[in-house]
């Protein structure tokens, strides 16, 4: 079984609940958050306020995806603010295992994001502790960009890395997510699909949603 998280990155910021109750209407209980800082990455966008109002307005699971340098001073905010899923990236944190830990202590799933230019020998040492994966398919800071195709390989590479160490740990994808770029992910290996553009700027929601579905 799949499962897409829509990215309110992509959705009208002036009519956000309505905007995710548009989504959810479409069978959709699962929702990105994109945190920037303008450092890790050139963007700025929503903070922990913005998922503590998220979090009133739905009860939908929140996949918080920090895109912030030293991500562990906000770890305690973002899940207490009502983060399910939160991730960091490997190269904005001096020390993923105790940052791992930190999320995993407030119960929430605790993620690492692979920049396409990441390796995948950073797994090697922290695979045993994370509930899911997150391979990033384009760089991060934008909606909108073009799906990298070498990612597809490297999706194969790291499930056959959670193969090995016999967890159950889920892969998700994020960037550049349409309903071919999401087939060719999901026959890789994917179990989450981020979509920001594919779905908002769809007027359609229902419609943009089932294609995804529907692959
Ligand atoms: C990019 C973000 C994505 C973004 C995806 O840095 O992490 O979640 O919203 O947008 P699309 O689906 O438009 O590529
Ligand atoms: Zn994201």
């Amino acid at each position: 079984m799949i499962r897409i998280a829509p990215s309110l990155l992509a959705a009208d910021f002036l009519n956000l609940a309505s905007e995710i109750d548009s989504v959810e209407k479409a069978g959709i209980d699962l929702l990105h958050i994109d945190v920037m800082d303008g450092l890790f990455v050139p963007n700025i966008t929503m903070g922990t306020n913005v998922v503590s109002a998220v979090r009133e307005h739905t009860s939908s699971e929140l996949d918080v995806h920090l895109m912030i340098d030293n991500p562990e001073r906000y770890v305690d905010a973002f899940c207490e603010a009502g983060a399910d899923m939160l991730s960091v990236h490997v190269e904005a944190t001096t020390h993923l295992h105790r940052t791992i830990q930190l999320i995993k202590n407030h119960k929430v799933k605790a993620g690492v994001v692979l920049n396409p230019a990441t390796p995948i020998s950073v797994l090697d040492y922290i695979i045993y502790e994370v509930d899911f994966i997150l391979i990033m398919t384009v760089n991060p800071g934008f909606g909108g960009q073009s799906f990298i195709p070498e990612m597809v390989d490297k999706i194969k590479a790291v499930r056959h890395l959670i193969e090995v160490s016999g967890r159950n740990i889920a892969i998700e994808v994020d960037g550049g997510i349409n309903p071919r770029t999401l087939q060719l992910c999901r026959e890789a290996g994917a179990k989450l699909f981020v979509a920001g553009s594919a779905i908002f700027n769809e007027q359609d929601r229902d419609l943009a949603i089932q294609r995804l579905k529907s692959v």
